[in-house]
């Protein structure tokens, strides 16, 4: 493995990565104050120019980027170029509103699907492989992002995309791919298939998993490498950015998501006061792109949660896997929960299935949370097993995580599967 090359940039040392950064990052702010009108206007209210950037800690004085600035220039009134210029439109839909939208030139294309073979390569994936996606195609980038990532590194791609789980699994099976790209909820989903066809997923000829674009944990990559054998490697992403690619977990380590950082410059800030905060410390991730064209995105808030670490397997950063979204936190009677914190904990009883939910439900003045879980493959939900498993979990949630939610275990197939990211919490308040 070790003996497949690495770009130089790879493993250049920090300074040189950081001299990169610099000049990358002092065109990038030029280029969208010369040629988007919304970043102009930004950099002039806040009083800065391009020009006062004279090392990397001064980014800080430039404004956020937030996706309503995103919304208020719908569709394409953030791009730094004109629309003729773009070769491709991506959208996500969002839970309310417009979607966003966003951009890419013939060269923003080529650096996607550059960094995007970068982080398959990191994954441990070698050209000749065969690879079956499984992230949708359409305005999503997941799809097409890996597609054209993998293409680049010279896999053979099969397209399959979301949905008609059935037939994903007949065509693994006859197609004998070497790798999956998927969400790892789906992931789940169509290992429970392979049961169901009465196929043991462990026999399948997958042996590498790149997954991404929703929060899963490390209980849940082991629980995915035990089903399915084989490594499961971190992707991360986000449209606004690029889309998948940002960052990648190494094989040889898998100790959290390597930013490219010669194209994506990270900081943490802390999500209430904006404030940048040192790496190592946990907050808000936000990202400056150092080398787009259609929609340079400067400081954008990215509302996920993690903290930067050091290089590891490469000389970039890493960042630890995501704890979660701001948006995905609930508070319940006061007490901050998350859903990957409630999935650490269904994942330490053997007896449940990894498919959960968590609802919420206001009964008078009181929230309630009811995690919904499925009990373990064949076994009902009133076993006494599963039950003396759901009373465990209800105390380990109140005294790891501080607060009381009822269990509803359903038998299998009773947590509805998506075919892309997972819906994990139902709020039902507000309804
Ligand atoms: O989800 C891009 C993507 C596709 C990434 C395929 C990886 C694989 P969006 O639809 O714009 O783009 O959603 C981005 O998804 O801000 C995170 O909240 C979440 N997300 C993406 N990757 C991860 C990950 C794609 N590895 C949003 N871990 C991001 C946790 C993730 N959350």
């Amino acid at each position: 493995m070790a003996s497949f090359p690495l770009e130089p940039i790879e493993k250049a040392s920090v300074d040189e990565l950081r001299s990169l950064q610099f000049k990358r990052l002092k065109s990038s702010l030029q280029h969208a104050y010369r040629n988007a009108p919304a970043y102009r206007r930004k950099f002039d209210s806040a009083g800065v120019h391009p020009d006062d950037l004279k090392s990397l800690a001064d980014l800080r004085r430039f404004p956020f980027t937030t996706k309503a600035d995103l919304r208020e220039n719908y569709p394409f009134g953030m791009f730094a170029v004109p629309r003729e210029r773009c070769v491709r439109i991506h959208a996500s839909s969002g839970t309310t509103g417009k979607p966003t939208v966003v951009g890419y030139t013939h060269n923003d294309i080529e650096m996607w699907s550059h960094v995007m073979a970068r982080s398959i390569r990191a994954a441990g994936a070698r050209p000749g492989e065969l690879v079956h996606v499984s992230y949708g195609y359409g305005l999503f980038t997941g799809g097409l992002g890996a597609h054209y990532g993998a293409e680049k590194l010279g896999l053979t791609v099969v397209p399959f995309g979301g949905g008609q789980t059935e037939r994903q699994v007949q065509l693994i099976h006859d197609f004998r791919p070497d790798i999956i790209m998927v969400t790892p909820s789906y992931a789940l989903a169509i290992a429970d298939e392979f049961e169901r066809q009465g196929l043991d997923p462990r026999e399948c000829s997958l042996r590498l998993g790149i997954f991404g674009a929703e929060p899963w944990t490390n209980d849940m990559r082991q629980k995915i490498q035990q089903r399915l054998a084989i490594d499961a490697v971190d992707i991360y992403g986000l449209s606004e950015v690029i889309g998948p690619g940002v960052a990648n977990e190494c094989v040889e380590t898998k100790d959290g998501p390597t930013i490219w950082e010669d194209h994506f410059y990270p900081e943490i800030v802390d999500p209430e006061t904006g404030e940048p905060l040192p790496d190592g410390e946990f907050g808000e991730l936000v990202f400056t792109t150092l080398t787009k064209e259609a929609l340079p995105v400067i400081r954008y808030r990215t509302r996920d949660l993690t903290r930067l670490l050091p290089g590891t397997a490469r000389t970039m950063r890493r960042m630890e896997k995501i704890t979660g979204r701001s948006d995905d936190m609930m508070i319940v009677r006061g007490v901050n929960v998350f859903p990957t914190q409630i999935e650490e904990l269904i994942l330490k009883q053997p007896v449940l299935a990894p498919h959960y939910q968590c609802i919420l439900t206001r009964e008078g003045p009181l929230d309630h949370l009811t995690v919904a879980v499925e009990a373990g493959a064949g076994l009902p939900p009133e076993h006494d097993d599963v039950r003396s498993a759901a009373d465990r979990l209800a105390h380990e949630i109140k005294v790891y995580i501080g607060t009381t939610a009822r269990i509803d275990v359903r038998p299998s197939g009773g947590i509805e599967r998506s075919m892309g990211k997972a819906k994990r919490v139902v709020d039902q308040r507000r309804l």
